[in-house]
């Protein structure tokens, strides 16, 4: 049991309605940071995700794959690449996962509808208003932006229907003096969202329930009605911890949480609608609620629908999940949005990564494998005062680390890491330890070089930890670190590495990236996967127009066979057939196909003609005819096939 106490963190849980993208790994992968941290620093800690698996939008997506919702989430979620694979390939550590499908979450779910009911904070009414279908989300006509749905900006529908609600209103003043007179709400800035769009305006009761789709969970005691997200979703943090049911038993412990990290979009829902929750159960308010920013692509949001959402499997398979982790936090503030972009992932790698990190730990650890034997520095050592500013530095960083983390600011924490990463890499410059190396005579002089590198590199990767935890192990493991002088204690501690340690070289951590090499391979990557996105087969659409029988017997269709052909001098396109149509006389006919087929491949083949066309010139040539093709689409790709016959078919045979 750690001494520090408990520490209470959630991400949102995920709509399953598609497969999860960077995007979402973005808010997860910093949860899991601020997570390993807490642990790092010795608190007892809950780290809670899951899945948000209702609602209206997982019905239809069920119902347009032709299976039923609960097989549909189960494939996204438990399925290969599924959201528990991409937390997996992440190296997310999270405590508990909960699904709301979990039928103890439903059953709590239904208890807490129940209380509400009864206690006269949910009634029934008749909801009138507009409805976000892609955002389910109910708004009422002052909310609308230009008309439109405030968080897509796509259209509404009048809606109206039998419903319960919350009695939202009656929390706005406690509400409203939450977020004006506490910390619950960060970054400040989206306070001043919450006051201006939503409380001043009035709040108003919240629908709380739906008749217009079945995949909830049911109001027990209103048989039609499903319980409609907001009151499934966001009483998960309380029912994972075994609030309502039996199936956990740490409520006491872990509630009321520490921080709920959330994008910006639900803000809205975890600062407004969550603690009138909370408050109309007579519950402890969580502490706090961040509202992230948006990992952006070109500018805008990442969603399936607009088809720009990045691969994090794609990613993390070229470069390491820890290099992809490092650049999600290292490259913009928590609480802003921020852009992603191929060349600022590899720039990052290769600045930060390579040239400074892997440099440093491998030019480190390679010196004092070739300047000591078996690379154990010896006891003697010789300081100078040129080591001063390097150890002041690392000595005040766990504690300027420390703050930042503190305020969620990953960006600051991993800018101070860095800082010493830089100074130490000046600091070889400063000494230039190969130059030491000439004289045996400054061999204590050169051991304290080595190990104040060392410690440079131990602290920064203790740090490292909860960013890059595979990396931070193996950098500790080359220098030498025992568990000891690994652990948060020891990172805010000058000369916790033994003085006599012994490294062992390994790989490179970080290669460096040819920055146009690897733009370029993504992009094929990136259209290749673009297109296996697009639908596999696609057929010509049906002709809604029909032929009579007559009309049809006058096309005369017949076999022919290939006697020669060749490509059309100066097209590209055309291939000249001369075929054998059991006439008597040969046949030429000019096909556009050239892309398709080689001239020699199809000599001798048994092809499908129609021969009653009038001729036509094509390239100068006649053309008598036309030969008959399948085409369809594939991958976005136009294909065809030259319909051939069963070569016992006769020249000349008619296909009727
Ligand atoms: N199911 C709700 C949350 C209920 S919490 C009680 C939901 N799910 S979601 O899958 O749409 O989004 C989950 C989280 O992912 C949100 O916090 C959202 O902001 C975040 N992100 C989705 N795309 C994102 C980016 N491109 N960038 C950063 N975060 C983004 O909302």
């Amino acid at each position: 049991m750690s001494n520090k106490g408990k520490f209470y963190i959630t991400t949102p849980i995920y709509y399953p309605s598609d497969k999860l993208h960077i995007g979402h790994a973005y808010c997860t992968v910093a949860t899991d940071v601020m997570a390993r941290y807490k642990r790092l620093t010795g608190y007892d800690v809950m780290f809670l995700t899951g899945t948000d698996e209702h609602g209206q939008k997982i019905e239809d997506k069920a119902k347009e794959a032709g299976v039923t919702p609960k097989q549909y989430v189960d494939n996204i979620v438990e399925g290969p690449r599924g959201v528990l694979d991409l937390w997996k390939l992440m190296n997310i550590s999270n405590d508990r996962f909960i699904r709301t499908t979990d039928d103890y979450h439903q059953a709590a779910v239904q208890k807490i509808f129940k209380q509400l009911y009864e206690q006269g904070d949910i009634y029934k009414g008749t909801y009138k208003g507009k409805y976000c279908k892609p955002c389910e989300s109910f708004w009422t006509e002052s909310q609308l932006v230009d008309g439109k749905c405030p968080d897509c900006g796509r259209e509404v529908q009048d809606a109206e229907e039998e419903a319960y609600f919350f009695r939202l209103s009656k929390y706005a003043d406690r509400i409203q003096d939450l977020l004006e007179n506490t910390d619950f709400l960060e970054p400040r800035s989206r306070v001043n969202e919450m006051i201006n769009n939503f409380i001043k305006p009035g709040l108003e009761d919240l629908c709380v329930s739906r008749t217009s789709f079945t995949w909830g969970v049911p109001v027990d005691f209103d048989p039609g009605h499903v319980v409609y997200v907001w009151i499934d979703a966001l009483t998960n943090y309380i029912t994972a911890l075994g609030y309502d049911n039996d199936r956990y038993n740490d409520y006491d412990k872990f509630w009321p949480a520490d921080v709920h990290f959330v994008g910006k979009e639900i803000v809205r829902f975890h600062s407004i609608i969550w603690p009138a929750i909370l408050m109309a159960l007579n519950l402890p308010l969580p502490k706090k609620v961040f509202g992230h920013g948006w990992l952006l692509l070109d500018g805008g949001k990442m969603s399936k629908s607009k088809g720009n959402v990045v691969d994090p499997y794609l990613l993390s398979e070229r470069y390491g999940v820890d290099a992809l982790r490092f650049f999600l936090l290292r490259t913009f503030p928590f609480g802003s949005d921020g852009n992603f972009s191929n060349e600022a992932l590899i720039g990052t790698i290769n600045t930060d990564l390579a040239n400074d990190l892997g440099n440093l730990l491998s030019r480190t650890v390679s010196m004092v494998g070739k300047y000591f034997p078996g690379g154990t520095l010896p006891a003697e050592q010789t300081a100078d005062a040129l080591d001063d500013d390097l150890i002041a530095l690392a000595s005040g960083l766990r504690d300027r680390y420390e703050a930042a983390m503190e305020r969620f600011a990953f960006q600051d924490a991993l800018s101070e890491v860095f800082k010493l990463v830089s100074r130490a890499n000046k600091y070889i410059d400063e000494t230039a330890p190969w130059v030491l190396a000439r004289d045996e005579a400054n061999k204590p002089r050169l051991a304290r070089v080595m190990y104040n590198l060392l410690e440079s590199l131990r602290i920064s990767a203790v740090l490292l930890t909860p960013f890059m935890p595979d990396t931070a192990a193996e950098i500790l493991r080359q220098i030498g670190a025992c568990p000891c002088c690994s652990d948060w204690e020891s990172a805010g501690k000058w000369g916790s590495l033994s003085a006599t340690v012994t490294v062992s070289r390994g790989d490179n951590l970080f290669p460096r990236i040819d920055v146009e090499k690897e733009l370029a391979a993504l992009e094929a990557l990136e259209a290749q996967a673009r297109k296996a996105a697009l639908p596999a087969v696609e057929v010509e659409p049906f002709a809604q127009e029909q032929v009579d029988f007559d009309t049809f017997c006058k096309s005369d269709f017949r076999a022919v066979k290939v006697k020669a052909c060749e490509n059309v001098k100066k097209s590209t396109k055309l291939l000249k057939f001369t075929l054998d149509d059991g006439s008597g006389t040969d046949r030429q006919i000019l096909s556009g196909i050239a892309m398709y087929y080689k001239p020699e491949e199809l000599v001798g083949k048994t092809l499908v003609a129609i021969i009653n066309l009038p001729p036509r010139k094509m390239m100068g040539q006649e053309s008598c005819g036309m030969l008959i093709s399948a085409v369809h689409t594939e991958h976005g790709e136009e294909k065809l096939h030259l319909l051939m016959v069963d070569d016992a078919i006769p020249a000349g045979a008619k296909l009727c």
